[in-house]
Order: structure tokens, then C-alpha cells, then sequence
């Protein structure tokens, strides 16, 4: 009896061991973390509601399927503590030079976003143009819907594996 519990307590043991192993052989950094989600479909924050202009928006968050190549985030042009988030429909502009950005990969290098601060003059020449900034990401889950800095921030590590 007694060497029957040594026993599986030993397994147990050897469960943990090759866990704990299997968990550290699985950390990776930042830049092998980029390479490898180059080419896959990935997960975004986006709102909760289909229509974010909507007027009922409860401020919440969720992350999709799957889906996307590229993932959104939107700094507040008013308040940089707020984001605008959403996972990126390849038909809504051109992304052929963001993609490539992202592909040139060399030996230690990724590039973990792309962001770009755009004016757009709506109203006749003379009045004040709009600005705003978006950030594009390639990696699961990458647009953390937090505020600009903590964004950044989050970019900077590799992403959770699984991210709720
Ligand atoms: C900016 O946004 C943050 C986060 O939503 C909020 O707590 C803060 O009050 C806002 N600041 C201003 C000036 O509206």
C-alpha cells in the first residue's frame, strides 16, 4: 500500500516536472514571438457591439476568431488614455506597404507595429485639417483596447498565449 502511493506519488511528481518543462520550452521572446505569427490569422480586441458610432456602445471589449491579418488600435486624438479598437478589413484601404513592412524580417529583428499619423482635409482648403493615428499590429490579441502608452507597453512582450 505504502509504496503504491510512492509510486504514483512519484508520478505526479514526474507530471509536474514535464509540465513545468513543457511550459518553459514554449516561452519565447518578443521578435520570435512576431516571426512566428507572421503568417497566421490571428485575434483582435474589438468592441462588443457591431456598430462602435453606435449610441448604446457599453465600453466593452472582446476578443474575435481568428480572422485577421492585421489588428487596429486608434489613440483618443482628444484623450491618449483611450483606444479604438477593431480587427482590420483588408478591403477597407490599401495595407500592401504596411504587410511588407511587417514581412521584412531579417535574422533578431520584427517589426511589432506600424503606426501612422494622418491628416485628412474634409472640409474646403483653409479650415483646419483632421489628424488622427492608428496603430497596426500583426500579432494575437495585440491591440490592447487600454490607453496609448499601455498599448505600446504590451507590444513590447511576447503575447499570452491564450489572452481572455
Ligand atoms: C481620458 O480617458 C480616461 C480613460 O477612459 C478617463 O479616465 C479620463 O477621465 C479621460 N480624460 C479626460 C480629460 O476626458
Amino acid at each position: 500500500m505504502l509504496s503504491r502511493t510512492a509510486i504514483l506519488l512519484s508520478c505526479s511528481l514526474l507530471a509536474i516536472a514535464t509540465a513545468a518543462s513543457t511550459v518553459r520550452s514554449s516561452m519565447k521572446n518578443t521578435v520570435e514571438d512576431a516571426q512566428e505569427q507572421l503568417t497566421k490569422k490571428i485575434r483582435c480586441w474589438e468592441p462588443i457591439e457591431e456598430n462602435i458610432a453606435g449610441a448604446a456602445f457599453s465600453g466593452q471589449h472582446r476578443l474575435s476568431e481568428a480572422v485577421y491579418e492585421l489588428c487596429s488600435y486608434m489613440p483618443d486624438p482628444k484623450n491618449w488614455s483611450k483606444g479604438y479598437v477593431n480587427g482590420v478589413d483588408m478591403d477597407s484601404d490599401d495595407y500592401t506597404t504596411v504587410l511588407h513592412m511587417f514581412q521584412n524580417v531579417a535574422r533578431g529583428y520584427a517589426v511589432l507595429n506600424v503606426c501612422l499619423q494622418e491628416g485628412f482635409q474634409f472640409h474646403v482648403q483653409g479650415r483646419p485639417s483632421q489628424v488622427s493615428m492608428r496603430c497596426l499590429c500583426k500579432r494575437d490579441g495585440c491591440n490592447l483596447p487600454k490607453g496609448f502608452t499601455e498599448f505600446l507597453e504590451y507590444n513590447k512582450l511576447p503575447m499570452p498565449e491564450t489572452t481572455f
